[in-house]
């Protein structure tokens, strides 16, 4: 067994429930766990023209209600495009243990409700505390330092904050191995279906 944080992960794969099993530990370790990059996967989306890709922390992760959560500015563009398109794909890799996860699915986005509330409480000032940028997200701007977070109160930033919620029906996992690598494709349409593909 590979050890990698507090999560024991097999040196092989033989079986397709153990490429869920083991997707499902290294998200729900990496919430908490900065050293692994699932802690900051690639979410992309599409505007209706182009595809947008942004890394963002995972904040929440859950196989069983099959969503990850994401903290957001509300004022973000980004927002608007996830109301008039709502499919996003969001995309791990780490080297250390050589396995890229890959998720679709579709985005709500909550601002001002019990979601957002929840999450607030539970994030801490520093995080709390980009929230309080002026402006809003995106905007261009000619001198960046007008723009750094100085003496705030960070609990004036919740107007700001928003929560992405995506709920997925598709989970992807590759493992590179030189012996032979192994990709394992689990969806949920009515009920749960998986298969192994050509790597
Ligand atoms: C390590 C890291 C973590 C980030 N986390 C978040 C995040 O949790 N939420 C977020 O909105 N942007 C986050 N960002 C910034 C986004 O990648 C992106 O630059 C920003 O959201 C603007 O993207 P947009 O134009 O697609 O809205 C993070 C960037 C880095 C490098």
């Amino acid at each position: 067994m590979a050890i990698y944080s507090t999560i024991d992960l097999p040196e092989s794969y033989s079986d397709l429930d153990q490429t869920l099993n083991s997707a499902d530990l290294i998200l729900s370790d990496a919430v908490a766990n900065a050293t692994t990059l699932f802690h900051t996967p690639v979410v992309s989306s599409f505007d209706g023209t182009n595809i947008n890709s942004r890394v963002m922390v995972l904040r929440e992760f859950s196989l069983q209600d099959r969503i990850m959560r994401f903290h957001t500015d509300q004022r973000a563009p980004k927002i608007q495009h996830y109301s008039s398109n709502s499919i996003c794909s969001v995309l791990g890799y780490d080297p250390e243990l050589k396995i890229q996860i890959k998720l679709k699915g579709k985005i709500t986005t909550h601002h001002n409700n019990d979601v957002t509330k929840t999450a607030w409480d539970e994030s801490t000032p520093r995080s709390k505390k980009c929230y309080s940028v002026k402006g809003g997200s995106s905007k261009a701007i000619n001198n960046p330092s007008k723009y750094d977070i100085k003496k705030v109160s960070v609990e004036e930033g919740y107007q700001n904050f928003a929560v992405l919620i995506f709920s997925f029906d598709s989970l992807e996992f590759l493992y590179l191995k030189g012996s032979g690598h192994r990709r394992a494709l689990h969806k949920w349409d009515e009920d749960h279906s998986a298969s192994w593909l050509v790597p």
